[in-house]
């Protein structure tokens, strides 16, 4: 656990000077391009401001603008392999040039973040919170806090989870497991884990607000 945990430091100390820089850079023609495009062409799945309502379209308020804009180019470079990745994003996201992502992630990044979720069974959110402060001990998996925060709401490169849909957090474990969305950290992190503590875990965070 200690090694994730410097792990976590050295990402966020080494994406922080990154988006210092894309801050000073903001070029306000390219703000207006990425807004327009957000609201009329990424809305249409995404919701105008990010908060989808559909679960197969993951909610883009109030995400980490690092992570958004670093998810963006990992699309653009065909990295993210799942079947929705290539059937959905690497499309919309093949023309999108470097100051173009990091307006839109700007965009998502400024916009409320979703609200709790429905409240869900009430013995599986239970088990959910326990495996996300305290991960599955005797599976060696890591308390999901350590990385994505106490509150869920990431840091850097760290996604928020809290309030996204449970069925959109489900599929990412799957393919972290199975290599389709090849990061060697979440491979680690969710290589052990069953289907039910998948399931508990995403239902806990999507109640969170
Ligand atoms: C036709 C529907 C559709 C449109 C339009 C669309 N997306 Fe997506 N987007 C998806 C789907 C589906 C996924 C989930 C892919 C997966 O499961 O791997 C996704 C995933 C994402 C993610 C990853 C989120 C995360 O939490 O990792 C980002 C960022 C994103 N889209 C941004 C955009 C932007 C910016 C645009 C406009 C330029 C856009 N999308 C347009 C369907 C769409
Ligand atoms: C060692 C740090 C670390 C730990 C511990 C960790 N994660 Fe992650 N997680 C990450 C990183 C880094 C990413 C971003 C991966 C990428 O760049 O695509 C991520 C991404 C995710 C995503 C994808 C989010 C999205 O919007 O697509 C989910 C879901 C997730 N983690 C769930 C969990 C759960 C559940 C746990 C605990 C069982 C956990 N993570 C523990 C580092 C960690």
């Amino acid at each position: 656990m200690r090694n994730a945990i410097v792990i976590a430091a050295s990402l966020v100390l080494t994406v922080g000077a990154t988006a210092a820089r894309a801050d000073e850079a903001a070029d306000p023609i390219v703000t207006a391009h990425a807004e327009r495009l957000a609201v009329g062409t990424c809305g249409t799945c995404h919701g105008v401001k990010g908060v989808s309502q559909q679960p197969k379209y993951p909610r883009l308020a109030g995400q980490n603008p690092s992570y958004l804009a670093a998810q963006l180019k990992a699309f653009r470079g065909q990295q993210r392999g799942d079947p929705d990745a290539i059937g959905y994003m690497w499309g919309m996201s093949a023309s999108l040039e470097d100051g173009t992502i990091d307006a839109l992630a700007a965009y998502y990044a400024n916009q409320p973040a979703p609200a709790a979720g429905p409240s869900q069974d009430a013995a599986m959110v239970a088990r959910g919170r326990e495996i996300y402060e305290k991960g599955v001990e005797s599976a060696g998996v890591p308390a999901c806090s350590a990385c994505h925060g106490p509150d869920a709401h990431g840091i850097a490169d760290f996604p928020r989870l809290a309030g996204q849909h449970a069925q959109y957090v489900m599929k990412q474990l799957a393919s972290f497991q199975n290599n389709m969305r090849n990061v060697a950290v979440m491979h680690g992190v969710a290589q052990a884990l069953k289907v039910e503590e998948m399931r508990s875990v995403a239902a806990f965070m999507e109640t969170l607000p």
